[in-house]
């Protein structure tokens, strides 16, 4: 593994010239963001050696690396599930590339289903903690001793400096910004009822197919994560709803207004 992350490094070197200390992965529907990065350099991911490629709809992959809101950044539009066959080590490889070449800050966004009944379609919510119920993780497999130690401390995955940052932005704003704990669930079926009714027991208030594994490859890096949900849909049972993937990108057409506005000022401040 870490032979590919050298490998993979050694090219965005070249093609980068300098690594921005700040990386953020655009999830669901988000990618327009990308699109107004100034003095951008694309490289889609079918281009770059040993990134993972994605497949479903709304998900298009490219590292982009230029100014967003005055701020040098890579952003990482679009990723990869483990839903669509890959494993959580192959999911984060972008991530621990990322923490090898010295990024320090991550932002990670993902579409959400909410679990917390005050939760409404299109809040945002900024991650406090996870939930990881899967089997599997990214460090599975000898340890990268030059990105981190074995057994890495996840007290405080998501730094609470950050999460203010977040709600510095959001007051600005006057854009309400909820906090709370997100369930990885690996899809990519919707849950059952009872599983999202299992989760809220736990202490979930939101649910997801992602994140998690860049997570934790991250906090292992030593990088400071701030996670941003957007709640794209009440979980199942939660409105008695039927869901859908339609509807979830539907729904990021209404946020993606917000959460631009949020990350200038967070990338402002970061
Ligand atoms: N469940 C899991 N993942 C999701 C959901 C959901 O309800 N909405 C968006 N991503």
């Amino acid at each position: 593994m870490i032979e590919k992350i050298k490998e993979t490094a050694g090219f965005l070197i070249e093609r980068l010239n300098t690594i921005p200390s700040t990386a953020i992965i655009l999830g669901s529907g988000l990618n327009n963001i990308a699109d107004m990065a100034e003095d951008a350099v694309i490289l889609p991911y079918n281009t770059i050696p040993n990134f993972p490629t994605s497949t479903v709809e709304g998900h298009e992959g490219a590292l982009v690396r230029g100014k967003l809101f005055s701020k040098e950044i890579i952003i990482l539009k679009g990723r990869v599930h483990c839903y669509e066959g890959y494993s959580m080590g192959e999911v984060a490889f972008p991530v621990k590339v990322l923490s090898y070449l010295g990024v320090k800050n991550l932002i990670v966004t993902n579409a959400a289903g909410g679990i917390n009944p005050c939760f409404e379609v299109g809040d945002v919510m900024a991650i406090t903690d996870h939930i990881k119920l899967s089997h599997d993780s990214p460090l599975f497999g000898k340890n990268i001793d030059e990105i981190g130690v074995r057994f890495p401390d996840m007290t405080e995955a998501y730094p609470e400096e950050l999460i203010n940052i977040a709600a510095k932005a959001a007051e600005k704003f006057g854009i309400t910004l909820r906090r709370g704990v997100y369930a990885y669930m690996s899809g990519p079926n919707y849950e059952t009822k009872a599983e999202i009714k299992a989760l809220s027991i736990l202490g979930a208030d939101a649910v997801g197919m992602s994140t998690v594994p860049e997570v934790i490859a991250a906090v292992h890096g030593n990088m400071k994560v701030l996670g941003l949900s957007w709640i794209s849909n009440k979980a199942a049972g939660v409105s008695g709803e039927k869901l859908s993937h339609e509807d979830v990108l539907k729904a990021s057409k209404s946020i993606s207004h917000k959460l631009t506005l949020l990350l200038s000022e967070i990338l402002n401040k970061i």
